[in-house]
């Protein structure tokens, strides 16, 4: 049996450690394809190149290296907001998308999360799930998470950055960050961690008891 499940949704919503999880639960690999972006950032400014430089930004999405994600540079605010500037790209995102698809297509399948998975990357994926949560939620989540790796990054700081890049995510015209017509919806708001991937394994359990 193959199954692709898509998980999508704004920053520190949940959809990072519920697709971990639900990888785990299904032992399908996982991608978070916010790291792609991320490694397309990183690569342009260590090239000493403009993050809006498409020809820089293109040859750096075409060069991606599977070995290169697990950076702890890419974690952290300043590169998530570098990402979202070369996500606004079109040619970084049709350079990405191959490498998505060929994960996506791996035998019995995979959970990948993301902005724009369960509308452009796998449009046909069978469990399709986008994950919300208030602002003050997600910059709070964060703040904890910084927190926790001796980091020391303000609370409204976070705030600030989770709104920048969610209007910009939300407002570019390619793939934007959206709902799929067919996504289930998982607001994470008021449950912690375990509470979200109960909710998140009854809404995927419906799904495939529908198929
Ligand atoms: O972890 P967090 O939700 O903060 O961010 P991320 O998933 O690592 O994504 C970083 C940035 O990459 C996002 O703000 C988007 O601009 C971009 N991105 C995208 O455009 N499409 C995706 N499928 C995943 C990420």
């Amino acid at each position: 049996m193959t199954l692709i499940i898509a998980i999508d949704g704004p920053a520190a919503s949940g959809k990072g450690t519920l697709a971990r999880r639900v990888a785990a639960h299904f032992s399908l690999p996982w991608l978070d394809t916010g790291l792609l972006y991320r490694a397309v950032a990183r690569d342009v400014l260590a090239n000493g190149a403009a993050l809006d430089d498409v020809a820089a930004a293109e040859a750096a999405a075409r060069a991606i290296l599977a070995e290169t994600l697990d950076d702890p540079a890419l974690r952290g605010p300043k590169a998530g907001d570098a990402a979202s500037i070369v996500a606004k790209i079109p040619e970084v995102r049709a350079a990405l998308l191959d490498y998505q698809r060929a994960f996506a297509g791996q035998d019995g399948g995979a959970v990948l999360d993301g902005r724009d998975i369960g509308t452009v990357v796998c449009p046909g994926a069978h469990v399709k799930v986008f994950v919300t949560a208030s602002d003050e939620a997600r910059a709070q989540r964060r703040f904890l998470e910084h927190q926790g790796r001796g980091e020391n990054i303000s609370y409204d700081d976070l705030l600030t950055d989770i709104r920048q890049r969610d209007a910009r995510d939300r407002g570019r015209s390619t793939a934007p960050m959206l709902a799929a017509r067919d996504a289930m919806h998982l607001d994470t708001t008021e449950l912690d961690a375990n509470q979200a991937f109960d909710a998140m394994m009854t809404l995927i359990r419906t799904r495939l008891g529908s198929l």
